[in-house]
């Protein structure tokens, strides 16, 4: 499930993984979580040390790939719910630009993925996920919607996890994350060419669901 944010991407891949007994992981949390480790090193996201500071927490990470329960440790500590503060969302677009930290966790991500086929199957949402991390999955789906929808999507999860939502500012820090994750050299945001794109500007979250239990059932993924 590849996809800018707002597109409703973690709400649905959650659900679809939970519908079909699959594993889940947010690969968007791996680089919110390095980017947290440069910002406790007192870095920001462009300073030239913050790649060192960012490969040495890859081997800290764990992600917990249950849909009822997804998370992300930092060395054993949840960040979950720091990950997704105004700091790091300022931050990431900048280390998850740095190639080799691309590496590291592209490497990391195709272990999880491994591990979680002979499991059972597993959805991986980001950006990057048909196009590189796992370019022969059976399914591949591009969530996109208008800049508009998106941003207000993002503004109604931000007032309900506590933070202000202010419309103005979620539509800014949107339309600055896109340009910067579509223009970066390394993997940017991209479609895949054999995905599926879902435009859910009209649809609710079960109407996507929906959609993508018939496409996980039309390829045979589940019974
Ligand atoms: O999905 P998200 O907003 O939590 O992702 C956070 C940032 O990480 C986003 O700005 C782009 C980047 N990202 C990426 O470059 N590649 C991925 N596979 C997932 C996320």
């Amino acid at each position: 499930m590849d996809g800018p944010s707002g597109t409703g991407k973690s709400t649905v891949s959650r659900r679809l993984a939970g519908a079909c007994a699959a594993a889940y992981l947010d690969t968007g949390a791996m680089y919110r979580a390095l980017t947290l480790a440069v910002l406790r090193a007192g870095l920001d996201g462009a300073d030239p040390a913050a790649e060192r500071i960012a490969l040495g927490a890859v081997p800290n990470l764990q992600s917990v790939v249950d849909p009822d329960a997804p998370r992300i440790l930092l060395s054993g500590e949840d960040v979950e719910a720091e990950i997704r503060g105004p700091a790091v969302t300022a931050a990431v677009s900048a280390v998850s630009a740095v190639p080799a930290v691309r590496a590291a966790l592209v490497a990391r991500q195709r272990t999880i993925v491994a591990d979680a086929v002979v499991d059972g199957g597993i959805v991986v949402e980001g950006r990057d996920i048909g196009s590189v991390v796992v370019p022969d999955a059976p399914l591949k789906v591009y969530l996109t919607a208008s800049e508009h929808v998106r941003a207000a999507r993002r503004g109604a999860q931000d007032r309900k996890a506590g933070r202000t939502g202010d419309i103005a500012v979620v539509l800014a820090d949107v339309r600055r994350r896109d340009r910067l994750d579509s223009t970066r050299r390394t993997s940017p945001l991209q479609v895949a060419s054999d995905a599926v794109v879902l435009d859910t500007d009209e649809l609710s979250v079960d109407d996507v669901l929906a959609e993508l239990l018939r496409l996980v059932r039309e390829r045979g993924l589940v019974t």
